[in-house]
């Protein structure tokens, strides 16, 4: 038989020691609860968090009766002592307890945290009644923390339960020359999940640009592809050669940001109406490289920036969206290029995100 090896959760009462030895230290037992029963993320962060109110902490884990009752018939997914095994492995966590009722009550008197840790849109008046008298009854500080927006067992059980039917993750090859902020955007809407699509690659001309850096610590798949001398234009064999990149990548939408190569032929057709680029004007105001100087130097009170679809006329193709941009007293270029790219780091990762409905 092979050695059993799993968690065995501590007593209350064993809890109860480690909170007299730490309070007898001048130190701080932290108490969390709740059901973890399909870990992630969002979780860890939040025990990192509340970890870091004390200097060790307690979670109580709702039994599998419990979790059944509050969760309905489905749950947990795993059993409770797997969940306390796991979270035992954690390194925000010092010692794991199971209770069985549905509510913390008795086990915040045996225990008495010196601070009570709770995730979500409560406060401490909204807290349940009973727990909070506990609570009060043994000192406890109370503090309220966020949870991590994006991230819930709810969404990952739909994601592991998602058939065919449902729409799959758009899958997004980028192409940019430049600073790499509105990639940054689009990597940070992904993983907020405001964004549900993967980067299956990342191509550019400038093989030491920060957007090929970024793409790179990103764990992005890179490809820097030689445009030829003319730094506005891309040679055939470039032309060619992003096309293959971004159909070995099964790339669904391709993003031009900051790409400053006129892409062609064969790139145009095998994507076309699935192309878009972001340009820092209000189009068809302001085409080309110099978009920003020239909204300056024509002395207009507002610009833009403008998400299109990529067609062979420069800068032409149907708009898909627009955000507008004040231009204020004592702008220089510089300034304001970076107050539109504040806005086009909304506009665009929006008008993917929606992108099955264009
Ligand atoms: C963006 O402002 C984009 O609109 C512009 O380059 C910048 C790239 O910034 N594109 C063009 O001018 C295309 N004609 P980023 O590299 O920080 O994302």
């Amino acid at each position: 038989m092979q050695p059993d090896h799993s968690y065995t959760p501590m007593t209350p009462a064993e809890v109860g020691e480690l909170r007299d030895t730490l309070d007898q230290q001048g130190k701080k037992l932290v108490f969390t609860n709740g059901c973890f029963d399909l870990l992630h993320a969002g979780h860890v962060r939040y025990l990192n968090q509340a970890r870091a109110l004390g200097d060790a902490m307690v979670v109580a884990l709702n039994s599998d009766a419990s979790v059944r009752e509050l969760k309905g018939p489905t749950r947990p997914i795993n059993r409770e002592r797997d969940r306390a095994e796991v979270m035992a492995a954690l390194r925000a966590v010092d010692a794991v307890v199971v209770f069985g009722d549905k509510r913390a009550t008795a086990l915040i008197e045996a225990i008495r945290p010196h601070v009570y840790a709770k995730g979500g849109d409560y406060t401490a008046d909204s807290l349940n009644p009973e727990e909070r008298a506990a609570l009060d009854k043994v000192g406890a500080e109370i503090k309220i923390l966020s949870l991590v927006a994006g991230r819930s067992t709810t969404k990952t059980i739909e994601r592991m339960t998602a058939t065919g039917d449902q729409p799959k993750h758009l899958r997004l090859g980028v192409l940019g020359s430049g600073e790499g902020s509105n990639l940054r955007a689009i990597v940070d809407a992904i993983s907020h999940e405001t964004l549900e699509a993967e980067i299956v690659i990342a191509i550019s001309d400038q093989s030491d640009s920060r957007f090929l850096k970024l793409a790179k610590a990103e764990g992005i798949p890179t490809q820097h592809v030689q445009g030829g001398a003319n730094p506005r234009r891309f040679d055939n064999a470039g032309q060619q050669a992003i096309a293959e990149h971004l159909q070995q990548a099964e790339v669904d939408v391709v993003v031009l940001i900051g790409f400053m190569r006129i892409l062609k032929e064969p790139v145009l057709s095998l994507y076309a109406d699935r192309l878009v680029n972001v340009h820092p004007s209000l189009l068809p105001k302001f085409k080309g490289a110099n978009a920003v100087q020239m909204a300056l130097d024509e002395g207009e009170l507002e610009t833009g920036c403008t998400v299109h679809l990529v067609t062979p006329e420069i800068d032409a193709g149907r708009i898909l969206a627009q955000a507008k941009v004040p231009i204020l007293v004592g702008d220089s270029a510089e300034i304001l290029h970076q107050r539109i790219k504040q806005a086009e780091h909304k506009l665009l990762p929006q008008v993917l995100a929606e992108w099955k409905r264009i």
